[in-house]
């Protein structure tokens, strides 16, 4: 039997302790698929002295997570403490510069500096393999990496946060605001104490520039992004897009457009008897549209110890079975050095159905000026409808409307004159549709 694969972890929390723990238990089995032992030599953490509920009985301690990487008896490398720079970076990168395999979880550290990373592996022909940083335990790298190839990606795109799907699930089927969903998120530990990157899309975009590179071939353009999050998103938007037979979700997508990419992350509208429109709760899901293939949709637990060990274990033992001159590819599908520098399309050129929601002053004249403002913008309307909704004192009326295909800029361009003729009583409210199979 060829001589063990050693691994050296640095990072014992919800992840790092799950791999420990996986790979013990499967140890015989993970022997018997690699034809070799994968054993746990050393570790790093910041707590020395913290029961972690794995035994570390035979494994050296580290207080440097570099000084592991560069120092310790290992060949492979697993990176599990997080951020985009710090030890995180500093260990990745004396780990490939000591010539180590790297296996990490960390989409914020490879949104940033994937790139630069995957150059120095690729120069010092070691792997670098990162399953676990884009929609945990679904294998959607090791998809698009290796099983898609021939296939030319038109769109990608997904619901890549447990904690956004958690909430907005709940915000339809219990008719709860926003806020006490997010409140039962946080107690039920879905989502972080300071839940800001999760629920304003950061989170959400990290992922999506890993797989924008690997789908188009381009650099990674994390900061290339449209950013929007779910904070506003109401009951009165949920409500209205079940009555037009659509649902919300937040999702990151790219897309092949004639001026450059698209990469954006906003709530959006899908059919409601779609596909990705059944994910639900804190599952992801990642559709993956191809020229030979059509849609593919992969969907499974995104995050959590145990879905996010199997990815990790899941590289480990990639590495386990590779010989050398018989490695699967580069690490973002193409040599790092010929990804295409990456175009962006412009928001404004965005082109889909708008769901426009406004809440006007009742008062003759407001539907006509509304619906004056959408055609001096060559916007067409699949529907207009009104709702009184307001006191014997303050009338008001809510008046939804929903475009066909037109562009962001018409939309934009069309609201701000609507706004500016006065007749709102409240910001207006935009979500884009999305095309879902
Ligand atoms: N949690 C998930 O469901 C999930 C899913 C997908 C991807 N990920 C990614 O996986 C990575 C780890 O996430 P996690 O949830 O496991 O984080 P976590 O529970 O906060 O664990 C972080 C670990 O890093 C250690 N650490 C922090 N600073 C260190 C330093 N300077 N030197 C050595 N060790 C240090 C901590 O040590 P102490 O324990 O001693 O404090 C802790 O063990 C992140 O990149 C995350 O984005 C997580």
């Amino acid at each position: 039997m060829a001589e063990a694969l050693r691994i050296g972890i640095a990072g014992l929390g919800t992840v790092g302790a799950s791999v420990v723990r996986v790979l013990a238990d499967k140890a015989a089995e993970l022997t018997r698929q690699c034809g070799r032992d994968i054993v746990v030599t050393a570790v790093s953490a910041r707590d020395a002295g913290r029961d972690r509920g794995v035994d570390l009985g035979a494994t050296k301690w580290f207080d440097d997570p570099v000084e592991l990487a560069q120092k310790a008896d290992i060949d492979v490398f697993v990176e599990l403490i997080g951020g985009d720079e710090g030890p995180a970076r500093s260990c990745v990168k004396a780990a490939l510069e000591a010539g180590r395999h790297v296996v990490t979880a960390n989409k914020a550290l490879l949104a940033k500096h994937g790139v630069a990373l995957a150059e120095a592996a690729e120069k010092r022909g070691v792997l670098l393999n990162y399953e676990a940083a884009v929609a945990g335990g679904i294998p959607v790298i090791k998809t698009m990496r290796e099983a898609m190839a021939g296939n030319t990606v038109t769109r990608v795109f997904g619901i890549l946060n447990g904690t956004c799907n958690y909430i907005l699930t709940r915000m339809e089927a219990e008719g709860l605001s926003f806020e006490d969903c997010l409140k039962d998120a946080q107690r039920l530990g879905y989502a972080e104490a300071d839940p800001t990157f999760d629920i304003e899309g950061n989170d959400t975009a990290h992922k999506l520039a890993i797989l924008t590179s690997l789908a188009f071939g381009s650099r990674i353009a994390a900061n290339d992004i449209y950013l929007e999050g779910i904070s506003n998103i109401t009951q009165a938007d949920i409500r209205a897009a079940g009555e037009l037979g659509y649902r919300i979700k937040l999702l990151g997508v790219a897309q092949r457009t004639e001026t450059g990419i698209e990469q954006r992350v906003h709530p959006t509208m899908v059919p409601t008897a779609s596909v990705i429109a059944q994910v639900n709760g804190v599952t992801n899901a990642v559709a993956i549209e191809t020229d030979i293939l059509g849609e593919l949709l992969l969907s499974g637990p995104g995050a959590g110890g145990n879905a996010t060990a199997s990815a990790v274990v899941g590289d480990i033992a990639d590495i386990a079975k590779s010989r050398p001159g018989f490695q699967h590819g580069p690490v973002f599908g193409r040599p790092a050095k010929e990804l295409t520098p990456y175009k962006k399309a412009q928001m404004r050129s965005h082109a889909g159905g708008y769901f426009i929601r406004l809440t006007v002053h009742d008062r003759i004249g407001v539907f006509a000026a509304i619906a004056k403002r959408m055609s001096d913008n060559d916007i067409s309307l699949e529907s207009i409808v009104q709702h009184a909704n307001g006191t014997e004192t303050h009338a008001q009326k809510t008046v939804i409307l929903v475009t066909h295909e037109t562009t962001e800029a018409a939309v934009r361009k069309a609201v701000e004159g609507v706004t500016r003729d006065g007749h709102l009583t409240s910001k207006p409210q935009v979500i884009r549709i999305e095309r879902a199979g």
